[in-house]
């Protein structure tokens, strides 16, 4: 059976509880290793992949993750479309601290990071990245989320930061005036890499704190990310069953 989606964990999402029947597969690539395993299992009558960004155990910050193997595992894997799963601070009024969005833009801020599989031979990949998410995949996420009465904003602009540590005020202030709802550290390159395979690629944002200067909290505390990420998580699982089995 062909493989319908692939999820890719972030902060706080480790695995995917609901696969059922699971293989774990190992991949090489020319790139390096990818975080860990490819896990394909059962989710109703579809076959779907798990790869945690992070590792299993969550020993890899984001400038460290290998994109560039994360994507090609999963595409030797036989996957066609990723769901990529994103803990993400919020910017702007609509995007607190246990919501869940499907950002369509970003920004990217960050650097030194492998971001593209065009290493000097070959044809260049300019690849067409203005809509840096695939409209047709956003649209059956919002659809699943809306017929499992799933909370989900439609829309958004995710800026993507180096991290690993957390922005300045005074950072989050020009990301505000830039444009950008949502801000995460793990966003890019993986979109744009995933484009340059002819995946189609959406984000499911998973708000875990105001950013940097935006609430009333004085600090933003790991606990305090990794309860609401736990809460607002809570009906991913049903989103994903609806979108590969509509
Ligand atoms: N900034 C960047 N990345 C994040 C944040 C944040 O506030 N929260 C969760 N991931």
């Amino acid at each position: 059976m062909e493989l319908a989606l692939a999820v890719i964990g972030g902060t706080g999402v480790y695995r995917l509880a609901a696969l059922e029947d699971v293989q774990t597969r190992s991949f090489d690539t020319p790139y390096g290793p990818p975080s860990g395993p490819v896990r394909i299992g059962r989710l109703g009558d579809a076959r779907v992949a798990f790869l945690a960004r992070h590792g299993e155990g969550h020993a890899l910050p984001p400038h460290r993750v290998n994109y560039r193997a994360n994507l090609h595992a999963l595409h030797q894997a036989g996957v066609r479309r990723v769901l990529a799963l994103n803990t993400v601070g919020g910017i702007t009024d609509a995007y607190g601290p246990r919501v869940l969005a499907c950002p369509d833009q970003l920004i990217d801020y960050t650097w030194g990071r492998d971001s593209t599989f065009w290493d000097g031979e070959g044809e260049p990949l300019h690849v067409d990245f203005g809509q840096p998410y695939s409209p047709g995949l956003r649209s059956e996420v919002l659809a699943a989320a809306a017929g499992t009465g799933l909370e989900l904003v439609d829309g958004g602009c995710y800026g993507a930061t180096q991290g690993p540590r957390l922005e300045t005020n005074a950072e989050i202030a020009r990301m505000r005036r830039d444009g950008c709802d949502l801000v995460g550290m793990t966003g890019m390159p993986e979109a744009a890499l995933a484009r340059e395979l002819g995946l189609e690629y959406a984000c499911l944002a998973i708000v875990a704190n105001w950013a940097a200067g935006c609430g009333d909290a004085a600090e933003i505390t790991l606990d305090e990310v990794l309860a609401n990420v736990a809460a607002a998580s809570a009906g991913i699982p049903g989103l994903v069953r609806s979108l590969v089995n509509a």
